[in-house]
């Protein structure tokens, strides 16, 4: 079905970038040290429970619109556009971890603006409804992340 052929291909960059992020997430509530372990240790998991229901939801659309989900390890490191590094003890400080995280949210906040717009291109406007919600929370976050880190929501 040539119907939204743009958005299913989206939704998999979305589909492949979710699944990365969570695996970075996952490390990042291993591998950080600091006076602020208990805080942000939980905070991870809170994260990663939000970044799994996106990720269902989003890969349900896809299926409900008559695409085909990526689902190995394989296609996701292929198609993400975020990183999969391996990390050492100490190589980041706890500081370091969450800016990483604000610099990967913040892509993923812009992978679902590209898919907004092309929902719109294609007027699947149910799919973009959950894009925005999806957006909308993602932005939440990044707004949280920079106050932490001492600055403001879009610097
Ligand atoms: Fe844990």
């Amino acid at each position: 079905m040539a119907q939204y052929k743009k958005t299913k291909a989206q939704l998999n960059q979305l589909i492949a970038d979710l699944s990365q992020l969570q695996v970075n997430i996952q490390q990042i509530h291993w591998y950080m040290r600091g006076s602020q372990f208990f805080k942000l240790h939980p905070l991870m998991d809170d994260y990663n429970d939000a970044l799994a229901n996106q990720l269902d939801e989003i890969a349900e659309r896809l299926i409900a619109i008559g695409g085909a989900p990526l689902s190995t390890t394989h296609e996701f490191i292929e198609n993400t556009g975020l990183p999969d590094e391996k990390v050492t003890w100490d190589q980041y400080s706890l500081k370091q971890y969450m800016e990483r995280l604000d610099t990967q949210f913040k892509y993923l906040s812009d992978q679902y603006q590209k898919g907004i717009e092309i929902t719109d291109e294609e007027k699947d406007f149910s799919t973009q409804d959950l894009l925005i919600e999806c957006h909308t929370l993602i932005d939440k976050y990044i707004w949280m992340i920079s106050a932490y880190l001492g600055r403001g929501a879009q610097d």
